[in-house]
């Protein structure tokens, strides 16, 4: 067979789709699994944004888009970055794209030579060392704790940093913790990168409006805006609007590392999809996020997932304040014997283990970085995931 691509070995991080074709040989077998493995909530998109969709296609608007996106979707997005975020960018300092995937993407791609490293720190998104290896960058992992709330610290931001660094990649709300950095713990951060004025701050956004009780959304840009030129804005629909498969991220940052972007856009997909845009404009000029209804479910679902692993032998976590994730310790789990004589020795191994003895699927902390940990995503029925939380209580005290 003629070679694949070296470049093809910067992708280690198979975990997510191995454990999703597991999930559909399972529930293709006639298993009945509970996925708390999705990154995506469980509702639909407003039906607004549908039915702004649904004009677009019936004026026509099929064409080829502006290749830095829609005019008029480049605007509402610096409306919404100043009515959210308090925010000043005009139209040259946003990209729309196919995803904050493809933004992230699209920024590495335009600022990283061999061997310029990024700080990443862990757990983090599972794409991050990926995208950062297939730009042909390092990932440097800077670890969090728990007990810190999995917040980096300015000390070990400090000590990550070398003549190489290029970006730090900062994400709150949190994937996979669910942690969100408070405007102490940002001001901090931008103590540390004053004092570097090379590195890029790339601030994945994209949980923004999944947050719980009286937390407040704050980002870098906001509070430090000396550093608001090296800071790239990474937001979108997909999370905060329900809008995962209409593939609609955008960019907001200097217009030079904006214009570098778009070249590289203009390579690899052109504009994102013009329907997707002109439904992203209603969603963004609408503040049509998550309704507070919503958020409450969520909350909700967050309290009752919480509190079953927390009784749970073997397990405990946190309660994070955004997104739909919590990140559980498993560390009392390890070393323990299945009913069938299997020692658990990993996180995977105990996922392995979940998901063949309760029919839950949940990723392991290994995929993020931080071991051992699993996290479990509770964007999914009440129902559904108040009786696979149980059976996860079950497995969990069957272990010897
Ligand atoms: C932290 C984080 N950033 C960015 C994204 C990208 O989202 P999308 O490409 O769907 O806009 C995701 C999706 O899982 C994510 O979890």
């Amino acid at each position: 067979m003629p070679r694949f691509s070296s470049r093809l070995r910067s992708i280690v991080t198979a975990e997510a789709s191995l454990l999703l074709s597991q999930v559909s040989d399972l529930q293709r077998a006639g298993r009945p699994v509970t996925a708390l493995c999705v990154g995506e909530p469980d509702f639909e998109t407003p039906d607004a944004v549908r039915a702004a969709a649904k004009r677009a296609i019936d004026a026509g608007r099929t064409k080829y888009a502006p290749l830095a996106g829609i005019h008029e979707l480049r605007e509402a997005a610096c409306r919404k970055l100043k009515r959210d975020n308090e925010l000043d960018y005009e139209v040259d300092q946003i990209v729309a794209s196919t995803g904050g995937k493809q933004v992230i993407y699209n920024a590495f791609m335009a600022t990283v030579d061999p061997g310029d490293e990024v700080i990443v720190p862990s757990p983090y998104w599972a794409a991050y060392p990926d995208l950062v290896r297939i730009c042909g960058g390092v990932p440097i992992v800077a670890e969090t704790r728990q007990d810190e709330n999995y917040i980096l610290q300015p000390e070990t931001l400090a000590a990550n940093i070398t003549n190489n660094t290029r970006w730090l990649i900062l994400n709150s709300p949190n994937n996979p913790t669910g942690a969100v950095y408070g405007r102490d713990h940002l001001e901090s951060l931008a103590s540390v990168l004053r004092s570097h004025p090379d590195i890029w701050i790339l601030s994945d956004d994209i949980y923004e409006h999944i947050v719980f009780g009286d937390t407040a959304f704050v980002t870098l840009a906001q509070i430090a805006p000396d550093l608001s030129d090296r800071t790239l804005i990474v937001n979108g629909c997909s999370k905060g609007y329900a809008m995962t498969g209409w593939r609609l991220g955008f960019g907001a940052g200097h217009r030079d590392l904006i214009t570098e972007m778009i070249q590289v856009q203009s390579q690899v997909t052109l504009a994102p999809s013009t329907v997707s845009q002109w439904a992203a404009i209603t969603a963004l000029e609408e503040g049509l996020s998550l309704k507070p209804e919503q958020l409450a479910v969520l909350n909700a679902r967050r309290d009752l997932a919480a509190a079953i692993m927390n009784r749970t032998e073997g397990l405990h976590c946190d309660h994070p304040n955004g997104a739909f994730y919590i990140y559980v310790n498993c560390a009392d789990a390890l070393g323990k014997a299945t009913p069938d004589g299997q020692t658990i020795t990993s996180d995977r191994a105990l996922c392995n283990y979940l998901l063949s003895h309760a029919d839950v699927a949940v990723m392991p902390g290994s995929a993020y970085g931080l071991s051992p940990y699993f996290r479990l995503s509770y964007a999914v029925d009440t129902d559904e995931l108040r009786a696979a939380c149980f059976r996860i209580e079950d497995a969990c005290t069957a272990l010897r």
